[in-house]
C-alpha cells in the first residue's frame, strides 16, 4: 500500500514507479490533472486527455487527495489516506481525429475556422421552440429553485473572465437577475460573504484551472451553489460543481482560447434564455433571441470568408507598440478580450477601456503612433460611440471600427453582420481573433504556443 506521507504540502500532480515494483505506476494528485487511460491491456496516465486520446477514449479523473495504482491489466483508486474509491471510467466524447491540425497551418486558425460548427453543437438538441426557451440537461436546476436566485456571480479567468462578463450582461438583461463576473484568483482572496440566495458559475474551457477551482472549492465548503460552464466533459470544476452547461467546441489545443470563448457566449446566451423563460422574458423575445441564435454559424462563416481583408488591416498595424481597444456596455467585454488575444500572441502591448471613459484619462495616450480598435454596434450606444470616435480623430488617433456598417471617422472599418443586440458581442469578436492572428503572424511569432503561456494553468 502507498500512500502520500501527510507532510507533503502544496498542489501536485504525480506519477512514480520503484526499481523493485516495475509492473506498476502510483500516481496522485492534488490541484494538478491526473487522468488514467483504461486501454486494452495497458494502462496510461497524463494530465490532460489529448495525450491519451489515440491509445483510449475511455478515462478516470482523479480527484483532489486521490491516489492511484495501475498495472498493465488492472488499476484501483483510493484516497492519500488509503480509503478505496470508486471510480468508473467514462467515455471522452471527442474522436482522436479533432486533435489533427486539419490542414491547417496552426491549431488557431483551426480553431477559429471551427466556429460555425462549434456553436452548430452548443445549440444542438437544446432549443425548445414550443415554450421560446431550452433544455439545459445537466443543470440541476429546477424551476422554483431557479425563482428563488435574487444574484448570479460568475468567475473565471483570462478569456473565460470575458465570456462571463458578456454571460452577466445576458443574464441581467433577459433574466433580469443582477449579475456580474469576478476574476476568479481575485474573489477568494478578498474574503467574499457567500450569500445562500447567489447562484455562484465557474466559467473555464479546460474545467482545471486552479484559482477556478480552489474558488469553486471554498463555495461549496461554504454551502454555495454552483454551476460549472465548462469545455472538457468529466474535468475537475465540472465534477466539483452541482451542475452545469458544457459547451462542446470540441478539443481547444491553441494556448490562446477562440471557439470555446465563442461557445462559452453561447452557452451562457442559452443559460439567460432559460433562466429568462422561467421568470419574466416574454414568447416574443424568447422567440427573437432563438431566432438570433441559430443565425449565428452562417454569420459566422460570412465574417471567416472576409480573413483577406482583416490580414491586409492587420499588417498596417503590426509595427504598433501598443493599441487601445474600446467599447461600451457589451461592447467593453469585446475589447477586453480582442485586447487579450493581441497580447497573447503578438506580444504588443494593448489595453482595453470602456469608451465613456476615454475623457477621464486615457485620451492622454492618443495620438497617431497608439492605434485604436473601437467596438462599433448599431445598438442604442451607436452615437456615444461615434462620439468617442470623433475625440480620437481630433487628435489624430488612427482608428479601426468593428460595427455592423462603415464609420465615417475610422480609417479602417471591418463590417460584420447584425444580429440581435444581446448577440451582436459574439459576432463582433472574431474579426478580432483573426485581427490578432495575423498581426502575430506578419511579426513572426509562434501562433499556438506564446512565450511564457500554457494553456491549462493548474497552479497558482
Ligand atoms: C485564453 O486565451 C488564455 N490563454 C487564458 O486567459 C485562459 O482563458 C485562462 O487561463 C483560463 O483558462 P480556462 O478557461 O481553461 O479556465
Amino acid at each position: 500500500q502507498v500512500l502520500v506521507h501527510p507532510r507533503v504540502e502544496g498542489t501536485y500532480g504525480i506519477a512514480v514507479m520503484h526499481a523493485d515494483f516495475n509492473d506498476r505506476i502510483v500516481v496522485a494528485r492534488n490541484g494538478s490533472p491526473v487522468i488514467l487511460g483504461i486501454g486494452e491491456k495497458e494502462m496510461l496516465v497524463a494530465s490532460d486527455v489529448a495525450a491519451l486520446i489515440a491509445h483510449t477514449r475511455q478515462v478516470v479523473t482523479l480527484d483532489d487527495g486521490e491516489m492511484a495504482t495501475l498495472k498493465a491489466d488492472d488499476f484501483r483508486t483510493y484516497t492519500v489516506a488509503g480509503a478505496s474509491t470508486t471510480s468508473t471510467p467514462e467515455t471522452v466524447e471527442w474522436e482522436a481525429a479533432s486533435y489533427d491540425m486539419g490542414g491547417h497551418d496552426t491549431y488557431m486558425h483551426k480553431e477559429i475556422s471551427e466556429q460555425p460548427d462549434a456553436v452548430d453543437r452548443v445549440l444542438r438538441g437544446r432549443i425548445d421552440d414550443r415554450f421560446s426557451t431550452v433544455h439545459l440537461g445537466g443543470l440541476n436546476l429546477d424551476p422554483r429553485e431557479a425563482r428563488t436566485i435574487r444574484r448570479i456571480k460568475i468567475l473565471g479567468c483570462g478569456t473565460s473572465y470575458h465570456a462571463g462578463l458578456i454571460g452577466a450582461s445576458l443574464i441581467e438583461g433577459m433574466a433580469r437577475i443582477p449579475a456580474d463576473a469576478e476574476p476568479a484568483s481575485e474573489f477568494r482572496y478578498r474574503n467574499p460573504v457567500v450569500d445562500p440566495d447567489t447562484l455562484y458559475i465557474a466559467v473555464s474551457q479546460s474545467g482545471e484551472t486552479y484559482d477556478v477551482l480552489a474558488a469553486v472549492q471554498e463555495l461549496k465548503r461554504k454551502g454555495a451553489r454552483v454551476l460549472g460552464v465548462v469545455n472538457v466533459v468529466g474535468s475537475a470544476i465540472a465534477r466539483e460543481a452541482d451542475g452545469g452547461v458544457y459547451v462542446h467546441a470540441g478539443p481547444e489545443v491553441c494556448v490562446v482560447s477562440t471557439k470555446c470563448f465563442t461557445n462559452t457566449v453561447v452557452a451562457f446566451a442559452l443559460l439567460a434564455l432559460h433562466l429568462g423563460r422561467i421568470r419574466d422574458l416574454s414568447v416574443t423575445d424568447g422567440k427573437r433571441i432563438i431566432e438570433g441564435l441559430r443565425k449565428l454559424p452562417a454569420q459566422i462563416e460570412e465574417i471567416l470568408k472576409t480573413e483577406d481583408e482583416i490580414k491586409s488591416i492587420a499588417a498596417e498595424y503590426a509595427g504598433a507598440q501598443s493599441m487601445m481597444f474600446i467599447g461600451r456596455v457589451r461592447g467593453y467585454p469585446v475589447a477586453l478580450e480582442a485586447s487579450l488575444k493581441l497580447k497573447e500572441i503578438s506580444y504588443i502591448h494593448a489595453e482595453a477601456y470602456p469608451a465613456s471613459e476615454l475623457k477621464h484619462g486615457p485620451l492622454a495616450l492618443i495620438e497617431p503612433a497608439l492605434p485604436t480598435v473601437a467596438i462599433v454596434p448599431d445598438d442604442d450606444l451607436l452615437e456615444k460611440n461615434r462620439a468617442a470616435l470623433e475625440e480620437i480623430k481630433a487628435r489624430s488617433g488612427r482608428i479601426l471600427a468593428v460595427a455592423h456598417q462603415p464609420q465615417e471617422k475610422a480609417d479602417h472599418t471591418i463590417v460584420v453582420p447584425k444580429n440581435e443586440d444581446e448577440l451582436d458581442p459574439i459576432l463582433m469578436g472574431i474579426p478580432l481573433q483573426l485581427f490578432a492572428y495575423h498581426t502575430a503572424l506578419a511579426m513572426g511569432r509562434d501562433i499556438d504556443k506564446p512565450r511564457n503561456l500554457a494553456k491549462s494553468v493548474t497552479v497558482e
